[in-house]
């Protein structure tokens, strides 16, 4: 099947996919839980995206959407998601069905994501090299050699040393950083247009962290790839992204360029991230968020974020629908109805 004929949601010739509405629910014995409830974003090529908030606000659910990787029973039930892509034209991923050409596509190397669990994504009963050769074969027309070859030299290129050999050996052979670094050469073989990077770094150590991080930009910067970048850590976020974009609940509540967000966040929930961030010098967390993110058969009524927000107004903040995302300054949204005064309050203090 072509892709659908649309009409370009943006005229901006640098975005590589826009996501405009996506609701993702899943259906369960609880009722519908809106996962993601209304989320809009778009990726400019060759730049980083950074998607962040708490556990269970809807990173990882949003990113298997754009793969449509949903498990039952998940279900996309309205939005777009266009894919402006270079090789294959434009391509409204949401649209598609099972078995269509350009799904196959999107997900055979024009996209290309780095799961969560790295263990998930490699099998334990095959070598590693296997398993990268596969990724190549089933997308490029090559030889089993030539794949050998490529994946070897792909193996090196991500940091890990005498690929040769390790190429060869199972994952429980291998340390949880070289893990982690073959399934980002998996990742990266197919020559993405997209890098989705769900939570890449955790569980590794500071230094392994760097280096994994150090080579997603060596990659975009050779490939001119884009990178949405999943992480609950705002102090990776100042490194590698470009935009940021905060969900919580399933909805954005903040976007905007990296600098405007890391210095002057709008939005209450983004200045709590910021609040709880380790400090520096002893590694103690300085004010954590009070309470917790609520369950999706819990919603409050509102701002979802009224029942921890300092800045909740009784009558104002509980009442009606979740607020939706404004612009406070150019480039720069907050879904908070209080936004205006919280930011003169803020200068103030400052
Ligand atoms: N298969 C499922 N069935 C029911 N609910 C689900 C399912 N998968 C995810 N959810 C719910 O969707 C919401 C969003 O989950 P998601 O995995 O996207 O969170 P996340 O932001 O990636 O969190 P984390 O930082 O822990 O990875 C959560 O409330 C989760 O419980
Ligand atoms: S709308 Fe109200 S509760 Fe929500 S973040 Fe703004 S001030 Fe806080
Ligand atoms: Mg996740």
């Amino acid at each position: 099947m072509p892709p659908p004929a649309l009409e370009p949601v943006t005229t901006d010739g640098e975005v590589l996919l826009t996501v405009e509405d996506l609701h993702v629910h899943f259906f369960t014995e609880q009722g519908e839980l809106p996962a993601v409830d209304g989320v809009s974003f778009s990726i400019k090529r060759g730049r980083t995206l950074a998607l962040v908030g708490e556990s269970g606000c809807g990173k990882s659910v949003t990113a298997h959407a754009i793969l449509r990787l949903i498990p039952k029973p998940g279900r996309i039930v309205r939005g777009r998601m266009v894919l402006y892509s270079r090789r294959a034209g434009i391509i409204d991923i949401a649209a598609l069905d099972e078995g269509d050409d350009p799904l196959y596509q999107v997900r055979g190397g024009l996209v290309s994501m780095i799961f969560q669990e790295p263990m998930t994504a490699l099998s334990p009963v095959h070598t590693v090299g296997s398993q990268i050769s596969e990724a190549i074969l089933l997308h490029r027309e090559v030889t089993a050699a030539t794949a050998r070859r490529m994946g070897i030299d792909m193996l090196r290129r991500v940091g890990v040393a005498a690929p040769e050999r390790r190429y060869d050996q199972f994952p429980h052979e291998i340390s949880g950083g070289m893990r982690q670094r073959a399934v980002i050469a998996m990742a990266l073989v197919c020559n993405p247009e997209l890098l989705i990077a769900d939570e890449p770094t955790t569980a590794l150590d500071m230094t392994t962290q760097a280096q994994i991080l150090g080579l997603i930009k060596a990659f975009q910067r050779d490939t001119g790839c884009s990178v949405l970048f999943i992480t609950h850590d705002l102090g990776v976020v100042a490194q590698t992204a470009d935009d940021i974009a905060v969900m919580y609940l399933g909805r954005i509540v903040e976007h905007g360029n990296v600098r405007d967000i890391l210095k002057r966040p709008g939005h209450p929930y983004t200045q709590g991230l910021l609040r709880s961030l380790p400090s520096l010098n002893t590694g103690d967390r300085l004010a954590a968020i009070p309470g917790a993110v609520p369950s999706l058969t819990a919603i409050p009524a509102g701002c979802g974020f009224h029942p921890r927000c300092p800045h909740a107004r009784t009558g104002l903040c509980d009442i009606g629908g979740a607020p939706a995302l404004r612009a406070l300054a150019p480039g720069h949204s907050v879904a908070c109805v209080r936004a205006e005064e919280i930011a003169v309050g803020n200068n103030h203090a400052g």
